[in-house]
């Protein structure tokens, strides 16, 4: 006879049992150091970068901040830098080099000053990386201005170009600004370029959210403003404001991103949501943590009749500041982490939760996804969406990896490591399963390691029987660089392909010029019936180091 909890237990038990389907938070494993900054650099491993602060990881008898994070083993191995990476950027260049760029003065006698830093990290085949080092050279290796908060991107010659920051170091607003370019390697004999829309974004342009258009030029958001400037005349155009006074930089970070780019036209459009409408003119100890993110999505498409129309105005399910954007290789739009009210940085609005330092609060623990193709009003979706409950505010990061799954990390509203408060320093790192790590998967075999532009190649797969193979996706990756809710060179280009009869190959054409896809190392993943293949590294363009010459064919507009 059945007792009534026997009754009871069983329907919860099984409710209880963890589906093998759709998405799934795993967390798994110790990052060592806070990730402020993070960069997948090859198949196995993510370099992570914190501030010289009193993280547990340990080199050469004092504490670590860069680590190598081993996606195969989740561990981290202490990295050894010498300079203090606390809030740079970075990404790669055409020869496969990652460069991470900028940081913070020396705070202890263990490090040196990185704010004019140019660290070098050579193409690693090591799976554990314990053999890769990271190279700082003071002497030969370093920016022309001191830059703290500032971004990058890798542009169309396959060399970085530098965005803004500071010199010095200021705890909300832009206070002794570098309004200013800058590339690796240099151009104008290392003179920096002036900004005039830099000046004019002030005080709240930190972290400028950068992107390489279809054409070379460069689109950035920096406050409410946006521009487009011409690397090759050194010009830039004003665009329209954002609408409604939101403001999309740090310290009020939104997160941005270039929407996937389509043959045969890759018609560029970009996406900002999130923020805040406070006015940057009120002193920070008179904003507070409680103030309401901003749930405004601003979307424009960057072509003459796209501008004309400005930006088109949507509205996610919460609002969000410092979450961060992954573009998902069937051409969905991950928005993760951040919180609901308040700003980046901490100890300095008003409204903390007591005894916090968090200049946010109430995190956002529940990932969105958007549907750029989907109609107006119908793009936000949380169907299926788990919820985590580590809050990621500031200081946390977020990355595609090359298996398709998600990597997520840190979070550290603190001065300094905090084990004890409910906003405390975090270690913990966390995966994003999507639906599609829980199923047979289409496999991509021998994929050349370099592709050349323009330039079609087959390839050898495997198709689970049960995929009918209706909607095949072939995406072309650059999986960026996570700093401060910006994803800097993140990018997706689709990629004609056309499946063989048998599904036993296909063929892909790979995009028209080094201006559609900036050249450089990238992941391709292939989507079949929305199952997406673990990502395969190549490098795309001739794999020269910069500045390379032009190549493949013009695009027709
Ligand atoms: C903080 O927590 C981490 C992770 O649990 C631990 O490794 C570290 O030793 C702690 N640090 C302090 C200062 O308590
Ligand atoms: C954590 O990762 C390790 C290494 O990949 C794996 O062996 C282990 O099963 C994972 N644990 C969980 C709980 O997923
Ligand atoms: C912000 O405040 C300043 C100073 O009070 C004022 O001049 C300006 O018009 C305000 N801006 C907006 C967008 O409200
Ligand atoms: C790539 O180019 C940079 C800049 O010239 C150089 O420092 C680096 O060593 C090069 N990397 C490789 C793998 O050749």
């Amino acid at each position: 006879m059945f007792s009534f909890l026997q009754l009871w237990i069983l329907p919860l038990l099984v409710a209880a049992a963890p589906s093998p389907l759709g998405w799934h938070f795993v967390q798994n494993g110790s990052t060592g150091v806070i990730p402020i900054e993070a960069i997948v650099v090859s198949p196995t491993l993510a370099i992570l970068f914190d501030r010289v602060q009193n993280d547990p990881l340990q080199i050469d008898g004092h504490n670590a901040w860069g680590a190598l994070w081993n996606f195969e083993t989740n561990t981290a191995m202490a990295l050894r830098v010498v300079s203090d990476t606390w809030c740079g950027t970075g990404g790669f260049l055409s020869n496969g080099t990652m460069v991470s760029v900028a940081g913070n003065v020396a705070e202890t006698p263990d490090t040196t000053d990185g704010r004019m830093m140019i660290r070098l990290f050579e193409p690693c085949t090591d799976p554990s990386g314990a053999s890769c080092p990271l190279i700082e050279d003071a002497q030969n290796l370093r920016l022309a201005q001191n830059r703290w908060y500032p971004s990058s991107l890798r542009i169309f010659d396959g060399s970085l170009m530098v965005v803004g920051g500071m010199h010095e170091l200021a705890t909300f607003y832009n206070a002794d600004p570098a309004n200013s370019f800058e590339f690796f390697p240099s151009k104008d004999n290392g003179t920096p370029r002036p900004s005039p829309f830099l000046e004019r974004t002030l005080p709240a342009n930190l972290f400028p959210r950068v992107f390489a258009l279809p054409d070379g030029k460069i689109f950035m958001i920096a406050n409410t403003q946006s521009i487009i400037y011409d690397i090759e005349t050194n010009t830039e155009t004003r665009l329209p404001d954002i609408p409604n006074g939101v403001r999309v930089s740090n310290p009020f970070d939104a997160s941005a991103t270039l929407l996937p780019l389509n043959p045969p036209h890759f018609t560029p459009e970009v996406l900002v949501c999130g923020g805040s409408t406070k006015n940057d003119s009120i002193p920070v100890e008179e904003l507070s943590a409680q103030d309401p993110a901003s749930d405004q999505c601003s979307r424009i498409t960057l072509t003459p009749e796209g501008i004309k129309k400005g930006w088109i105005v949507e509205r996610m399910l919460e609002g969000r500041v410092m979450s961060e954007m992954i573009l998902m290789p069937n051409g969905k739009v991950m928005i993760i982490n951040g919180a609901q009210t308040g700003y980046g940085a901490f100890n300095s609005v008003l409204n903390r939760v007591a005894g916090e330092q968090s200049n946010s609060d109430h995190p956002a623990f529940t990932p969105v996804l958007y549907s750029p193709d989907a109609p107006l009003g119908s793009r936000f979706s949380k169907e299926g969406m788990p919820t985590t409950d580590i809050a990621r505010l500031y200081h946390s990061v977020v990355t595609l990896t090359p298996s398709g799954n998600i990597f997520i990390a840190g979070s550290n509203p603190n001065d300094g490591i905090v084990n004890t408060t409910k906003f405390h320093s975090e270690f913990r790192a966390e995966y994003l399963n999507p639906p599609y790590m829980s199923v047979q998967r289409p496999v991509l075999h021998d994929v050349p390691a370099n592709i050349p532009f323009n330039h079609p190649f087959t390839v050898a797969i495997d198709v689970p029987a049960k995929i009918r193979a209706n909607n095949v996706k072939v995406a072309l990756m650059d999986l960026g660089f996570s700093s401060h809710g910006f994803h800097s060179s993140l990018r997706l280009v689709f990629m004609d392909a056309v499946l063989a009869r048998d599904h036993k190959s296909i063929t892909i054409t790979s995009p028209p010029n080094n201006r559609v896809f900036p050249p450089g190392p990238a992941y391709i993943f292939l989507t079949i019936d929305d199952v997406t293949s673990t990502g395969a590294h190549v490098i795309v363009g001739d794999g020269g180091a910069p500045p390379v010459k032009d190549q493949g064919i013009p695009l027709r507009f």
